[in-house]
């Protein structure tokens, strides 16, 4: 039998695994979430459930890859049997449906990026409205979605150390300085203070019981650590056992969530400098799209290589996560089917592109597709990992980590939480997040 491919190093799972998590829901997710009326008390309930609720599920999802060592559709069922595939199909479902999407978001990151450093940009709102609307709609949204796959395809076809451990090794580093260099730029505009204020400062308690705050709260904790829907799984399972998954998963949050509020850093002041609060209180999808590019407009040459620089970082970042998407699919049909790995990628991109259509060609269609395969379904199967590792298969948690962990606290609080905390907390969230998703639809 071919022996699996593994890390080169555990720096390099760790950014790898980061350069997963961190993508389009740090940039654009968060800042179009914390602007949907929710501010501190959202931002707060996010870090929360990431700390408390998120920690133990995602060293849980390691601890389901590494010690099956296989692909995230077989794992479950190496794990404890048939019964327990559907959990392997719900692995592969949300990554497919997450995958159709995320490409046509690159294509207008791509888009973007490109008009401001070859065009410029928009000179007030309603040229940049004019501006979104052609990069969301026709040719050029499938050019763009096309584009992005093709790269992503081309990263993982050069497979695990090659091509994503590479990519991730430079991407990553790279678009943590330029956020930093960033929100310190944005740290002197005459706006900053209001823009953090606004945003991720002030608490208004009651938000804490608003159902559509601890929806995007959970969502967001979810898809911005691209944790419940196997990615962890399959990263995971080209791992040896020699490394401390509790250490890895944390460094992947911390990472994870310092970007997320670096974005914030960087957007909310922009906002509020350039009077643009209104723009993003009507927060839709295209949000960032709108807003950054006029507020930087106004500002020159400056707002300028400041808009080539994020929307740069944003494909970086983007692409770091697309290719975890994509790597899914990827190494369950190499198991499965015993497929090569550039037969196995041919296959899976030509079926993302298919399914992305309808959310190319109509934003309505890309946002219910991002409120059920990027909001509930990682939200629920967060839930069923955290049942299948606390519950079903517990010796497995307790095995793989006393391989490696010499503390012995850690892996009890952490099988504790798993247990005891994150299945009701969880379940909560599904709970109140499918009840407020109906609700948006039927308003
Ligand atoms: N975590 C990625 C982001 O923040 C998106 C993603 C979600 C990737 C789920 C894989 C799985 O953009």
């Amino acid at each position: 039998m071919e022996t699996r491919e593994q890390w080169r190093s555990r720096l390099g799972f760790i950014l790898a695994a980061s350069g997963s998590a961190v993508g389009l829901g740090n940039l654009w997710g968060f800042a179009y979430r914390a602007s949907q009326g929710g501010g501190a008390a959202f931002l707060l309930l996010y870090i929360l459930i990431v700390l408390v609720v998120c920690l133990p599920v995602l060293v849980a999802e390691m601890v389901l890859g590494r010690s099956t060592g296989t692909s995230a559709l077989l794992a479950p069922i190496k794990a404890a049997g048939n019964k327990w595939a559907p959990l392997g199909w719900l692995f592969i479902i949300a990554p497919l449906g997450i995958g159709s999407y995320y490409a046509v978001l690159m294509g207008w990151t791509l888009d973007t990026f490109l008009h401001s450093l070859f065009l410029g940009l928009p000179a007030n709102m309603s040229e940049a409205e004019t501006f979104f609307g052609s990069i969301s709609s026709g040719s050029s949204v499938l050019l763009g979605q096309i584009v992005s796959l093709l790269l992503t395809a081309v990263v993982v076809s050069a497979g695990i150390r090659g091509g994503i451990e590479r990519l991730s090794r430079w991407g990553v580093p790279i678009l943590f300085a330029l956020l930093v260099i960033l929100a310190l730029w944005a740290a002197t505009l005459t706006g900053t203070w209001e823009g953090y204020r606004t945003f991720l400062l002030k608490i208004d308690t009651s938000q804490f019981f608003n159902p559509s705050t601890i929806r995007n709260a959970f969502t967001q904790a979810f898809f911005s650590l691209s944790l419940g829907i196997g990615i962890m799984v399959t990263y995971s399972s080209y791992l040896d056992r020699r490394k401390q998954l509790p250490k890895e998963a944390l460094s992947v949050a911390s990472l994870d969530t310092s970007v997320g509020l670096l974005a914030g850093m960087v957007t909310f002041p922009i906002v509020m400098s350039f009077g643009l609060k209104d723009v993003i209180s009507g927060s839709t999808v295209g949000t960032l799209f709108i807003s950054l590019p006029t507020g930087l407009g106004t500002l020159g040459a400056t707002g300028r290589v400041v808009a080539v620089l994020f929307f740069a970082l944003a494909y970086i970042a983007a692409i770091t996560s697309s290719i975890s998407l994509l790597e899914v699919p990827v190494s369950s049909l190499m198991d499965k089917l015993g497929w090569s790995r550039s037969k196995a990628v041919f296959a899976s991109t030509a079926f993302l592109f298919i399914i992305g259509i309808p959310s190319a060609m109509n934003l309505n269609i890309l946002g219910k597709m991002d409120s059920v395969f990027g909001g509930v379904l990682l939200i629920l199967g967060g839930f069923v990992l955290s049942i299948f590792l606390g519950w079903i298969v517990p010796r497995r948690f307790d095995d793989d980590l006393s391989g490696c962990e010499s503390d012995k606290r850690v892996r009890r609080y952490l099988k504790f939480m798993l247990r005891w905390v994150s299945p009701p907390a969880i379940a909560f969230g599904l709970i109140v997040s499918v009840i407020d998703l109906f609700k948006s639809w039927s308003a």
